[in-house]
């Protein structure tokens, strides 16, 4: 691993964010986490980590969190609800573009030197071939999908003419707590299929959904590339080695390259969680692919990178101190 460096985590209380925070600090680096709150958990900000509320969107939250001076900026802050992003785009492209470009602004204006960015499959768009690899044309369906591809853009001729450098991480289907159990605040209103499960296997919900189980797949139900969050976090440090390394951005796919269908994850989770998992078969929900799974020999390629803690048992025992033994 490289030296340590200063970092800033934007969005270093939510999800995917608390977990990169938490790998960073075990490595020695000097974070700071700069959230919101508004999807973030207290009891996710990392004792180790300086933690800064504010907001991309204000400027003078920026400046004085500037006032620090940052190697390296991992970028979190961003709604993700693809299907809100279809009723409230207004919402995404205040926070997940304008934001970002506040944020890729500040960074420019004190001379950052790396911006690792939280990107998404969702850029692809429905799969023309699988599985999809890098090179798979870029047409999104949903707007925030488009947010991502927006940045992506940004990022790419921002780091022509401006002495920064990026890597673009495009995340197929994040799931999965710490492995050591460090990470404990649930996901605020999920809207994905990993805490939605557990949500029903926990009692905090009565009955789940399955949205569709007549498509053309084994099961009839759709079949997703799950990655669990402790690779995705490897996978950002390792990009972030790379870019002082390599001097050069970076765009890859971070999965595993096959999936499992929603039932599996479902009768996995009875399985490892003993408790009852009860589901109803809905309609299909409009714009879910049936298969969709990752090429990842770029990522392996490039950063040495391949998932380890993505196979389906290890991703719900994971997540089991979190849902069930609270
Ligand atoms: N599903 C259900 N019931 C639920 C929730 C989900 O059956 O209550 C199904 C969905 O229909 C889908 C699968 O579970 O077939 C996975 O759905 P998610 O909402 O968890 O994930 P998506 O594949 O739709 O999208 C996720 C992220 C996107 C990202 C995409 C990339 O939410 O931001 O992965 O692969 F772009």
């Amino acid at each position: 691993m490289g030296r340590k460096r200063k970092i800033l985590v934007t969005g270093g209380a939510g999800y995917i964010g608390s977990h990169v925070v938490c790998m960073l600090c075990d490595l020695g680096h000097a974070v700071t986490i700069f959230d919101n709150m508004s999807l973030g958990r207290e009891e996710n900000i990392d004792l180790r980590a300086r933690f800064v509320k504010g907001d991309i969107l204000n400027d003078q939250d920026l400046d004085l969190l500037f006032s620090d001076e940052f190697e390296v900026i991992f970028h979190f802050a961003a709604l993700k609800a693809a299907g809100d992003s279809m009723i409230t785009p207004e919402l995404f492209a205040v926070n997940n573009i304008s934001g970002t470009i506040s944020l890729l602004n500040t960074a420019i204006k004190y001379q950052v030197a790396a911006f690792i960015f939280s990107s998404s499959a969702a850029v692809y768009g429905n799969p023309r071939y699988l599985p999809i690899d890098e090179k798979h044309p870029r047409d999104p369906i949903n707007y925030y999908g488009y947010t991502k591809l927006a940045i992506e853009e940004n990022l790419s001729w921002y780091s022509r003419i401006k002495p920064i450098k990026y890597a673009a991480l495009r995340y197929f289907n994040a799931t999965g707590y710490d492995i050591e159990g460090r990470i404990r605040g649930k996901e605020k209103n999920p809207g994905n299929l990993s805490p939605i499960v557990m949500e029903t296997a926990s009692g905090m919900r009565k009955s789940m959904k399955v949205f569709g189980d007549d498509y053309d797949t084994p099961d009839g139900t759709c079949i997703r590339d799950y990655i669990h969050v402790n690779d995705l976090a490897e996978a950002h440090i390792l990009a972030m080695d790379y870019i002082f390394e390599n001097k050069r951005n970076l765009t890859v796919n971070l999965g595993t390259g096959s999936g499992y269908s929603v039932l599996e994850v479902i009768e996995k989770a009875i399985e490892i969680s003993g408790q009852p998992v009860p589901y109803e078969i809905g309609g299909r929900r409009p714009g879910d692919p049936p298969e969709l799974f990752a090429d990842c020999t770029l990522a392996e390629k490039e950063l040495g990178w391949k998932a380890k803690y993505s196979d389906i048992e290890t991703i719900i025992k994971s997540m089991c101190p979190v849902y069930l033994d609270s």
